[in-house]
């Protein structure tokens, strides 16, 4: 497999030029340097600490795994689009199903609206340089649909196997964004992402949808994503990586004893369809809003 390195843009004021939205079409990802300021990152970062400290792991102990899709039953995954919850890595529990670690090193994520619930998440979340920027990809109506803040822990932050983040988030048209912040430097050793460049093309595989009451995957087309080439997304703290919604992305394992600390956020187009059997659901007293 050949590894690409991603090539790196600035944009001060969320605006991109012709020569940044193209690159956006043929590649399916912006890599924007510098877009955060350190002290944002750690103001963030701190928040989400005292989040996890005010949490009472003795209530969920439900784990987000990619590989076993055991936590897609559970309930408090499943109602979790318009609240702000907590989901332990895999390896967060022994036998006995006691924490092995310190809960600060044991939650994988927190999710999935502390972009309209948590003033801190709140005023990161909806900028004046995030709405020009969703602007300038040519979203007419942008609303953050949803956001997750991923630890990635030291030695036991888990992969993140290969998929499209319209599975999850679809709209008619596709009109799915992902904003990934690094919030701490994401490198090679603790789980940097990476993506299929210009393999936002290739028709959606499959949707992540409720089908009388569960959630379940729909295969559309089960042939094997492209061998290459892939591009290796080590950012630096305070990078934007703009993902297309159809842009194949993965993480490895953490095996180092560094965290990786970043903040997502996706965007829908709020003039295109988002159907009601899409498994993120808010209730109508949190309404979708404009960016
Ligand atoms: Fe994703």
């Amino acid at each position: 497999m050949i590894d690409l390195a991603p090539r790196r843009l600035r944009s001060d004021d969320g605006h991109l030029s012709a020569d940044m939205r193209a690159s956006f079409e043929a590649d399916g990802y912006l890599f924007l340097e510098n877009f955060v300021a350190a002290a944002e990152c750690d103001r963030l970062r701190a928040r989400a600490l005292e989040l996890v400290e005010e949490f009472d792991p003795a209530e969920h102990r439900t784990i987000f795994s990619t590989t076993s899709r055991a936590h897609a039953s559970a309930e408090y995954f499943e109602t979790s689009g318009d609240k702000i919850r907590f989901f332990f890595e895999e390896g967060a529990f022994d036998a006995r199903g006691e924490l092995q670690q310190p809960k600060a090193l044991s939650i994988n994520k927190i999710g999935h609206a502390m972009h309209d619930l948590d003033p801190a998440f709140e005023a990161f979340s909806h900028t004046a340089k995030l709405r020009a920027l969703a602007k300038n990809l040519g979203v007419r109506a942008p609303q953050i649909i949803q956001s997750m803040y991923i630890f990635k822990q030291p030695h036991i932050g888990g992969e993140v196997v290969w998929h499209v983040d319209s599975t999850y988030l679809y709209t008619e048209p596709l009109s799915c964004i992902g904003f990934w912040f690094a919030l701490e430097d994401a490198t090679m050793e603790n789980g940097a992402m990476w993506c299929l460049p210009g393999a936002h093309r290739i028709p959606l595989k499959s949707r992540f949808v409720r089908r009388n009451d569960t959630l379940v995957t729909e295969v559309l087309d089960d042939s094997p994503w492209p061998e290459g080439p892939r591009v290796g997304l080590e950012a630096p703290k305070g990078t934007l990586i703009v993902l297309h919604g159809q842009l194949p992305h993965y993480s490895g394992p953490n095996t180092s004893d560094r965290s990786r600390h970043a903040y997502a956020l996706h965007v829908i187009d709020g003039e295109c369809r988002y159907p009601a059997d899409n498994w993120l659901v808010r209730g109508s007293r949190l309404p979708l809003r404009p960016l």
